[in-house]
């Protein structure tokens, strides 16, 4: 069982893409546990204060560092955490490998930035791991927490009716994914390529990587010099 405890001043935003499709039955299958913290209760004052100006000046708030450790330190005293992880533009860039070993983590904590981000204390004293969505800035962490999240349950065996079906996912060997079709098998005059209708199951498996490796030359032929360089 995978239990995610993540961190935010905005729950709110997180409450939905938990809520349906793969991520819910994840959780109804008792296969993911997706816990929301929110940062105000664990605030320094009355008036629910959990950022402050930057000390030396400059604009944007600062997520300071009191509710913050107070609230992993909770979560800490109740169970062994294998990653704390912190969402921010300059963290690593998530790729399919790093979701992939990110997957066989049991309980994770997840704290999503906010504002100019957090005092680095926290970074220091805290944080596992940093990790980047990609190289743009969102206006908080949480739906990036989100995308992470979603890349990290769907890998969890048992999450997919048909498993093997995240291991014909693109990036996975670093390849993009084949092109795929369903009924009808003539639209418009567009039809269906004959060998997906053969029934010929090895010679399909030969199209289709055949044709992932033509999409991949197409589309990303930077996934294919990566491929070199770790066979080399
Ligand atoms: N917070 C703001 N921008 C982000 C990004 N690109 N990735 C992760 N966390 C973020």
């Amino acid at each position: 069982m995978t239990r995610f405890d993540i961190i935010t001043c905005q729950p709110h935003l997180l409450t939905g893409p938990f809520d349906h499709s793969i991520l819910k039955r994840a959780q109804d299958k008792g296969l993911v546990e997706v816990h929301l913290h929110d940062l105000r209760k664990y605030a320094i004052n009355k008036h629910g204060q959990i950022d402050d100006y930057a000390f030396g000046g400059g604009a944007g708030m600062v997520l300071m560092i009191e509710p913050i450790a107070k609230c992993i330190r909770e979560l800490q005293a109740q169970r062994s955490y294998d990653a704390v992880i912190y969402m921010t533009p300059d963290g690593q860039t998530l790729n399919q490998p790093m979701a992939n070993r990110l997957s066989l983590l049991e309980n994770v904590i997840i704290l999503c930035g906010h504002y100019k981000g957090v005092d680095q204390r926290v970074r220091d004293m805290f944080i596992t791991h940093e990790i980047s969505i990609g190289d743009y800035v969102l206006s908080g962490g949480e739906l990036a927490a989100a995308v992470l999240a979603d890349s990290l349950i769907r890998l969890i065996p048992g999450v997919l009716n048909d498993e093997s079906s995240a291991l014909s996912d693109s990036f996975q060997d670093n390849l993009l994914a084949p092109p795929v079709y369903s009924r009808p098998a003539d639209f418009e005059g567009r039809s269906v390529p004959d060998i997906l209708l053969s029934g010929n199951t090895p010679k399909v498996e030969e199209w289709r990587f055949d044709q992932a490796v033509k999409r991949t030359k197409r589309l990303r032929p930077d996934l294919l010099a990566e491929n070199k360089k770790s066979t080399d």
